[in-house]
């Protein structure tokens, strides 16, 4: 095995590639609410120029994610659409808005949970990220999640909810449950994108809603 490494890796130095870009998977210890910060800053420019699949050809910023490091809860969207791409900030665009009043709606500024995509770099014509584009982003995401060390995580759509929880399971079938990620309380609901183009879908993302309101204040009506 070492052998075909050290090939693999000859072969890359021959071809003039001198280093793999990869973020290195780190265990987190505990941090303080500036550490954690301060971290995410860091990561977020560290990785702007990330070239590990061919989405980055067509971008024009790394859309890493927004919000509070410190939050309790964790949204996860797919991925960058046109706005977001030109911003370099999640969920700015017509699905933006719709999930800032969803949020409103249950007693949340936008600005006091933490925000970010499966992918960070926008899929061409909003298509739904390949398989080897998650892949590549999947440290990423990975790495977010073990700073921000959210309580709760809402995955917003079906790309996040298989690709987090690992499962090929419709949406209609992975809603109106808790998942454990470690000690993280998970949800599903329909990606904005989805209630915009189909309202309904309305109902029962407002019956998610409420339930992961419930959740995260368990002693309030
Ligand atoms: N859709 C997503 O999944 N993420 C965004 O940031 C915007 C639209």
């Amino acid at each position: 095995m070492k052998q075909i490494v050290n090939q693999y890796l000859e072969l890359l130095s021959l071809s003039g590639i001198e280093s793999i870009k990869k973020p290195a998977k780190i265990e987190v210890p505990e941090l303080t609410p500036a550490e954690k910060e301060h971290l995410l800053q860091q990561k977020r420019i560290e990785y702007s120029d990330c070239d590990m699949c061919q989405l980055h050809l067509g971008r024009t910023n790394f859309v890493y994610g927004n919000g509070d490091s410190n939050s309790k809860l964790m949204l996860i969207g797919e991925g960058p659409g046109e706005q977001e791409d030109k911003t370099g900030d999640v969920f700015v665009g017509v699905a933006g808005q719709l999930l800032t009043k969803m949020l409103t709606a249950i007693n949340l500024n936008r600005d006091d949970v933490y925000i970010c995509n499966i992918v960070k770099c926008r899929p061409p014509a909003n298509r739904n990220p390949l398989p080897d584009e998650v892949k590549a982003c999947s440290s990423y995401i990975q790495e977010q999640i073990e700073i921000i060390k959210p309580e709760f995580i809402l995955l917003l759509g079906r790309v996040a909810a298989h690709n987090i929880l690992k499962t090929t399971s419709p949406l209609s079938q992975l809603r109106g449950k808790t998942y454990k990620l470690d000690d993280i309380q998970v949800v599903v609901s329909y990606h904005p994108s989805a209630l915009l183009r189909n309202s309904s879908f309305k109902k029962p993302a407002w019956v998610d809603l409420q339930r992961l309101r419930d959740m995260m204040q368990p002693n309030e009506d």
